[in-house]
């Protein structure tokens, strides 16, 4: 099957610096990366009150950012963590020490998952997918979870109405002006923008999850081009 993913680790700009500044990069270059974490965790203390999250499975885990406040609210919890790049994964290694977490190096798009999560986490990387390869990895994600498990789901997104696509790209790019560390960051993440995020619409993204099974789709933040979407089995 041709490979769904559009890009290699390498060709990702934070993939030669990640711990080193990454955090402070993808705060600056993604609008609404605060709140959008922090309306995972108000899903997460939502879902925790009513099930036993045990066995958490996270795609492309990063320096292990969105983990690190995952694992501190439910430290029991198993997880699984994917991620192509060495270098990012190296980062979260470090941070994640003291939790259990299993590390698999490679592209998520090309692996087979355990069928027994309760949740599925992945936060800005699915955008690197092509539309069929996010069509395939969401019943992928539908297939790994038990029956009640829940999909959190965070990414950059465009929409079918062409003037609200444009004038979120504008502002999109206005955010990176205003918030860049320097020239060279600015740059380097409008090149990433422009030429390596491949957007699908948001409106076509949670038709696509309901097609592949999942019974509740909701979107619980929308900032920008910036979404959370919590899909639930
Ligand atoms: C931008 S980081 C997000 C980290 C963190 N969740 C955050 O919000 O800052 C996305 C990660 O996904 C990884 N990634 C993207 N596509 C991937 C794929 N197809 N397979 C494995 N990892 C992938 C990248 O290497 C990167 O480390």
């Amino acid at each position: 099957m041709a490979k769904t993913t559009n890009v290699n680790a390498g060709d990702l700009n934070y993939d030669k610096y990640a711990d080193k500044i990454y955090d402070d990069d993808i705060r600056r270059s993604i609008p609404g990366h605060d709140k959008l974490h922090k309306e995972i965790i108000n899903t997460f203390r939502e879902y925790e009150k009513h099930h036993e999250v045990m066995k958490i499975l996270e795609l492309g885990i990063g320096t292990g950012l969105t983990s690190e406040k995952i694992l501190e609210l439910i430290p029991t919890a198993s997880l699984t963590a994917v991620d192509f790049s060495e270098q990012m994964m190296s980062g979260a290694k470090k941070r994640l020490a003291k939790f259990n977490v299993e590390y698999l190096l490679g592209d998520y798009s090309e692996m087979n998952f355990d069928t027994d999560f309760d949740m599925v986490v992945s936060v800005i990387g699915i955008h690197h997918q092509k539309d069929e390869g996010k069509k395939l990895l969401f019943s992928k994600i539908f297939d790994s979870l038990k029956t009640g498990g829940v999909f959190i789901f965070g990414d950059l997104v465009t929409y079918k109405d062409k003037h609200k696509a444009a004038v979120n790209d504008s502002r999109h790019y206005h955010h990176l002006v205003e918030n860049a560390r320097d020239e060279k960051s600015l740059e380097e993440w409008a090149h990433h923008h422009k030429f390596l995020n491949l957007l699908a619409p948001l409106e076509d993204q949670t038709a696509w999850l309901k097609v592949v099974g999942f019974s509740n789709v909701e979107v619980r933040y929308e900032y920008l081009n910036t979404a959370l979407i919590v899909a639930t089995k």
